[in-house]
C-alpha cells in the first residue's frame, strides 16, 4: 500500500508539537518537513532548531525536504536535528553527488528532488547514491497548489528506472495531492505521497479527522 507523508507546512505552527503528535497517531507513515530559504524558493519556513524541538513528539521517520540553495552547508545541522531522510534539490547545488554521499556518511537516508521543469534523465548517474526520489508535482514554494498532470509520465519513467536498478528506492510525489490526484500518482508508480493542505486544512483539527483524511488517501 502507498505510504502517506503529511507535510506539516499546512499544520498550525502555533501548536506544532501537538500537531506532530496528532498526525503521528493518525496512520501517517512519515512526517514531511518542508524547509525553505527564500532564495531557492520564494518562501521562508523553518530550520533545524524547530525540527529538533518537534523530534520528541513523534517516533515516525522525519522526512526533511530541503528547498534551500547550497544544501551542502547545512546537512550536518539537519542530521543532528533528528532528520531520518534528507532530500536535496538537484537544481540547488553544483555538488549533488558529494552532498548525497555526505548524507549517507552521517547515517541518514539520501533523497533527491527534481522540480517540474527538470528532466528525469539527470537521475541516471546518481541512482546508486539514492534512497528516495521526490518528484515535485507543483513548483516548490507553497502548499495548496494544483497538481500538474504533466508530471505523471515522469513518475512512470522514474519507476521504470528504479525497477531496472534493482535498488530499494522510495518514489515520492509532492504537491497538490488529494483524494483524486493520489490515485493518479499511485497508478503512475508512486509509493509515497506527500500531502499538506488536503490533510491539515480542516475546520476541526484532531486525530480522528486526520486519520480519516489519511485513510481516504490510502
Ligand atoms: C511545496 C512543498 C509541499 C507542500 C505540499 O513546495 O514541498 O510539501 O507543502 O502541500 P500541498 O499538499 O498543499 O500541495
Ligand atoms: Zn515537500
Amino acid at each position: 500500500m502507498v505510504k502517506i507523508a503529511p507535510s506539516i507546512l499546512s499544520a498550525d505552527f502555533a501548536n506544532l508539537g501537538q500537531e506532530v503528535k496528532d498526525i503521528s497517531a493518525s496512520g501517517a507513515d512519515y512526517i514531511h518537513i518542508d524547509v525553505m530559504d527564500g532564495i531557492f524558493v520564494p518562501n521562508l519556513t523553518i530550520g533545524p532548531c524547530v525540527i529538533k524541538s518537534i523530534r520528541k513528539f513523534s517516533d515516525l521517520t522525519f522526512d526533511t525536504h530541503l528547498m534551500i540553495k547550497d544544501p551542502e552547508n547545512h546537512i550536518q545541522a539537519f542530521a543532528d536535528a533528528g532528520s531520518d531522510i534528507i532530500t536535496i534539490h538537484y537544481e540547488a547545488t553544483k555538488h549533488v553527488a558529494s552532498t548525497l554521499d555526505n548524507i549517507r556518511k552521517l547515517g541518514k537516508k539520501a533523497g533527491i528532488s527534481i522540480v517540474p521543469a527538470t528532466n528525469e534523465d539527470v537521475l541516471d548517474d546518481l541512482i546508486d547514491k539514492l534512497d528516495l526520489i521526490l518528484v515535485m508535482s507543483v513548483n516548490p514554494g507553497f502548499g495548496g497548489q494544483k497538481f500538474m498532470d504533466c508530471q505523471l509520465k515522469k513518475i512512470t519513467n522514474i519507476a521504470t528506472k528504479i525497477a531496472k536498478s534493482g535498488r530499494n528506492i522510495d518514489l515520492q510525489v509532492d504537491g497538490g495531492i488529494n483524494n483524486l490526484t493520489a490515485k493518479k500518482a499511485k497508478d503512475a508508480g508512486a509509493d509515497v505521497l506527500v500531502a499538506g493542505s488536503y490533510i491539515f486544512n480542516l475546520p476541526v483539527k484532531n486525530v480522528q479527522n486526520y486519520a480519516q483524511k489519511i485513510q481516504d488517501l490510502k
